[in-house]
């Protein structure tokens, strides 16, 4: 097979995006996010909303992708598509779709773990902008809605989970804790907007004790909760009147926790070379902290752009060139799983 001209439709369906993206030689050409509103106002994702909205959104957004591209149907080399862990409605409709375009087309198919795309997307190159990628091995604190884990890097293949939550994921603690003080879905965000103005030290929360390199949020979540539900039994304006401070005694807690243990797993490893994943690495706390540490550690520290820490499709189809270059290719058989490991 040649190796020049390897250019990979990336698809992405696994929760609430709907995203394609054309990437060349590991150059991204296109990435389309559709992202679905339809789930804000019930304050989370819905999954069967989330599935018929992926099967509205799959053609035009792949349509979209290859048009922005520049590129013709025929030049595609191979399809990569979420396999997991994700929605398994959501993750239907991608793999469906990828498998019809694969047999429709005659070009392979590659399957693609999602935790896997969010740490190959610091691989992803942009025609025209330096490129600096990690270094091997390096270690990756991927935190998203879904996940909160400590990933060993030994190559683009070759990946560990050193560190993982037992419970409940960072980006779900933001949510959650968001949620009981009536910020609209997914709380992170604003949480992270609002923690600007606020005093991190006002609150203490627990913290919790986990052995070794393992999360966990859910007792957190509990013990905010109940804080609430105290202060406004005696105060019913309480949240209205704390806001920035809430937010930023939270956010500075599930900061602390997320860096604890990974500056353990960089003490436990030797590796010093560090970067982030997933959607809750475009929190400006963590971002703060991750350099405030590199520079007492001696850190190299790599942060990714935003676009592609969030869900998206260049990181499948960046995950799917390097397979595409070691040959990893599945048959029609394929079936998405909804929990899966890397
Ligand atoms: O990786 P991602 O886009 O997809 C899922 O795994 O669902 O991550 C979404 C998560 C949500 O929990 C969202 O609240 C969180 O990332 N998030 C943030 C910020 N931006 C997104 N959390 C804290 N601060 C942010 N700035």
């Amino acid at each position: 097979m040649s190796r020049e001209n390897i250019t990979i439709l990336g698809i992405e369906s696994s929760c609430d995006d709907t995203s394609a993206a054309i990437i060349r030689d590991g150059v991204i050409l296109s990435n389309v996010v559709a992202s679905q509103k339809v789930h804000e106002e019930y304050g989370g994702v819905v999954p069967e909303l989330a599935s018929r909205a992926h099967q509205q959104n799959i053609i035009p957004v792949v349509d979209l992708a290859i048009k922005n591209a520049g590129i013709a149907k025929s030049e595609i080399s191979a399809v990569a598509f979420t396999r997991g862990p994700g929605l398994l409605g959501s993750l239907l409709v991608g793999t469906s779709f990828a498998k019809g375009f694969s047999l429709a087309s005659g070009i392979p198919l590659i399957d693609v773990n999602h935790l896997q795309g969010h740490v190959l997307a610091l691989f992803i190159k942009e025609k025209g902008v330096s490129f600096h990628p990690p270094q091997f091995p390096f270690l990756c604190l991927l935190v998203s809605g879904g996940n909160s884990q400590i990933i060993l890097v030994r190559s683009h293949l070759e990946m560990e989970v050193i560190g993982q939550t037992i419970d409940d994921a960072a980006g779900e603690a933001f949510d959650k804790c968001a949620k009981v003080m009536g910020l609209p879905y997914p709380g992170g965000p604003h949480i992270d907007r609002l923690a600007k103005e606020g005093d991190p030290l006002r609150f203490e929360f627990s913290r919790p004790r986990v052995p070794g390199l393992n999360y966990s949020f859910s007792g957190l979540k509990t013990n905010f909760l109940y804080f609430l539900r105290d202060r406004i039994k005696e105060n019913e304006n309480f949240v209205e009147q704390n806001l920035p401070d809430l937010c930023a005694s939270i956010q500075h807690t599930i900061v602390e926790i997320l860096l604890s243990k990974l500056k353990r797993a960089s003490k436990e490893t030797g590796v010093k070379e560090i970067t982030i994943a997933g959607g809750v690495s475009a929190n400006s706390g963590l971002r703060d902290a991750l350099k405030t540490n590199a520079e007492k550690y001696r850190w190299k520290l790599i942060i990714p752009k935003f676009e592609f820490t969030m869900d998206n499709a260049a990181m499948i189809a960046i995950t799917g060139y390097y397979k595409y270059l070691n040959n990893e290719f599945i048959g029609q058989n394929a079936v998405p799983f909804a929990r899966t490991q890397l």
